[in-house]
């Protein structure tokens, strides 16, 4: 495994074209394209990383699995009255369908159905609350109290989330809302904001590659059936509009986020964090793809074969 990650890492430095960083959030904007890591988390508690494995990185829209996570533990099946489970085929950030649905997002991931999941588990309380606790959740499944939120970040978010405002607006005008509008968004824009490295991340998404328990600590996250459903939801919905390419190529669950960092569980066999901030023209990271793409074809973990 270490030498396929070191090849893989390699390969990676050596591709000329390696995609542009998200301008639309400026703090993302400044980041050097021309970075690149990959930390492999085996369920056997093995991990091997090449690259900067060690550099945090803004995991943006990758939070999304861990608040649905959060989400399912305090209200179970009953998030799926605000939200539902189909891919969008849509931008992450689109506003289209919000209309014809009532307000409710297609799936959670969309940056809609994120700040819809964010009003749930904000309960009444908070948002440095429900911060709190969802970073304390992160450390917890990672296994690292290193973890944090980067307040730049965030504070980038806040000041050009023209886009994300208005879809919490447009929901809220259907009464759906728990929670002040504002009060959600801040939730929302800090939980994308948590930096973390490669490694931090693929010890984080080990409970969902080995049927809800992280193998390293022991701690059951979720059930069986639950961590099964997340993964079923990344495949489906976790590349956006991309998802039934990522599917093609590459064949595993994955969550990507706009800081380029790739999420991907081989159930049984390993969770897998990736990072490289160029994104294709969907907002998926570049090499992060192609990368997963190679391991998935050297190892044979595609959930659909070998
Ligand atoms: O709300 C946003 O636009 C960002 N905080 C997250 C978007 C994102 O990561 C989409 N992923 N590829």
């Amino acid at each position: 495994m270490q030498q396929i990650v070191d090849e893989i890492a390699e390969e990676m430095m050596n591709l000329e074209d390696k995609g542009e960083v998200a301008h639309y959030i400026p703090q993302l904007a400044k980041i050097d394209p021309n970075q690149f890591a990959i930390s492999v988390a085996l369920t056997n508690g093995e991990i091997y990383q090449a690259g900067c494995a060690a550099k945090l990185f803004s995991i943006q829209s990758i939070s999304k699995v861990f608040t649905l996570t959060l989400a399912l533990g305090k209200l179970g099946d009953s998030i799926w009255h605000r939200v539902g489970r189909e891919p969008s085929g849509d931008p992450f950030n689109s506003i289209v369908q919000l209309e014809h649905e009532q307000g409710k997002p297609r799936n959670p991931f969309i940056n809609a159905g994120a700040i819809t999941i964010a009003d749930l588990i904000m309960q009444g309380h908070q948002p440095k609350e429900v911060l709190a606790e969802i970073i304390q959740f992160m450390r917890y499944i990672a296994d690292d109290d290193s973890i944090a939120i980067d307040e730049k970040v965030a504070k980038s978010e806040l000041e050009t989330g023209a886009r994300n405002a208005s879809l919490a607006y447009f929901m809220s005008s259907f009464g759906h809302f728990e929670n002040p509008v504002e009060e959600v968004l801040g939730t929302y824009f800090h939980h994308c904001s948590i930096a973390m490295n490669s490694t931090q991340l693929a010890k984080a998404g080990l409970f969902l590659a080995n049927n809800g328990v992280n193998p390293i600590t022991g701690y059951t996250v979720v059930s069986a059936q639950r961590a099964k459903r997340i993964n079923a939801l990344m495949l489906t919905c976790g590349h956006y509009d991309g998802s039934g390419e990522f599917a093609f190529r590459v064949g595993l669950p994955g969550k990507s986020g706009v800081g380029g960092g790739i999420l991907a569980v081989a159930p049984g066999n390993a969770s897998i964090g990736v990072w490289s901030p160029g994104l294709d023209a969907i907002g998926n990271s570049k090499l992060g793809t192609k990368a997963l793409e190679l391991l998935a074809y050297k190892t044979g973990w595609s959930v659909f074969g070998k």
